[in-house]
């Protein structure tokens, strides 16, 4: 019998040089939102793997919502990115960069100058965060972002994963899981717009759709992945109606979109369902 895990797989247009595929997780080292060299070398040091997931990566001043995690919207980060990337792709592995905007779940001290906390909604979440500069802190409430201010949030994703390819990563993965921005949408409680980013489960599933549709436009669909977690509480992510009708929808718009994979995570032995 052969070992699979130990040969190579198409992945799209890449091939991985085994079976094996880090999960994303967050470090917390990047000071000033930077990379730095002791995260390159962490990096390197797990290149044996087929795909690396970077730890969540914010696309915009605004989903920085922990204490020193990374960013991807200015040319110093692309930059410290490229050392991750090549050192990564010296070993034989490929690298996705997750794009993980933390939405509501932030502190604005832990925002740079100008930056803010903003959501669907201005529904705080329940929770408290660490803060370099206070210690433990309850959230802030978010700022309820206008249809514009979507509009523009989007872009943000967008032009990250542009950022992205020139920081020389394979592909971008959308974190739509864990209660962050995307989540936050897609949720029927937390998402209580009235405009047509809230309400159906189309409506909910828009804010995604559109990062999806226009990154794909941008950087091609072999580059782009999306991870969920259907049925989790986690970062106080309420149960709602429509959760497996929301999933099955966005599930086959993804598919159609020919995105290159879906990553599932199970929160369910200690949530909600
Ligand atoms: C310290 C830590 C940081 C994490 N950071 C992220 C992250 O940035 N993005 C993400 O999608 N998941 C993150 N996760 C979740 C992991 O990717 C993974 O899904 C989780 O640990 C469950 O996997 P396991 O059952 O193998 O432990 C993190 C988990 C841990 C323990």
């Amino acid at each position: 019998m052969s070992n699979h895990l130990f040969q190579t797989y198409n992945l799209g247009q890449l091939t991985l040089q085994n079976r094996a595929v880090m999960a994303p997780m967050t470090r917390s080292r990047a000071i000033n939102n930077i990379l730095n060299d002791l995260m390159v070398t962490y990096y390197q040091q797990r290149a044996g793997a087929g795909l690396i997931i970077t730890e969540g990566t914010s696309p915009s001043p605004n989903g920085l919502g922990y204490a020193r995690i990374p960013g991807i919207f200015n040319q110093e980060q692309v930059a410290g990115w490229r050392k991750v990337t090549d050192a990564v792709h010296a070993k034989g592995a490929k690298i996705f960069i997750q794009l993980m905007h933390t939405g509501r779940v932030s502190h604005h001290v832990n925002l740079p100058e100008g930056a803010k906390v903003i959501a669907p909604s201005d529904m705080t979440a329940a929770g408290d965060m660490w803060t370099d500069a206070e210690g433990m802190k309850p959230h802030t409430q978010p700022h309820a972002l206008t249809t514009e201010e979507v509009k523009a949030t989007i872009q943000e994703y967008v032009n990250a994963a542009k950022l992205a390819i020139d920081a020389g990563f394979d592909g971008v993965e959308l974190h739509a899981a864990n209660g962050y921005l995307i989540e936050q949408f897609i949720n029927g409680v937390v998402n209580n717009r009235t405009d047509e980013y809230g309400g159906s489960v189309a409506n909910r599933s828009k804010f995604l759709l559109e990062i999806a549709e226009q990154t794909i436009a941008a950087i091609g669909k072999e580059k782009v992945g999306v991870r969920f977690s259907p049925f989790s509480g986690f970062n106080d992510i309420p149960a709602y109606n429509e959760v497996t009708e929301t999933y099955d929808y966005l599930s086959k718009k993804l598919n159609d979109l020919g995105v290159a994979y879906l990553h599932f995570l199970d929160h369910s032995p200690n949530d909600w369902i």
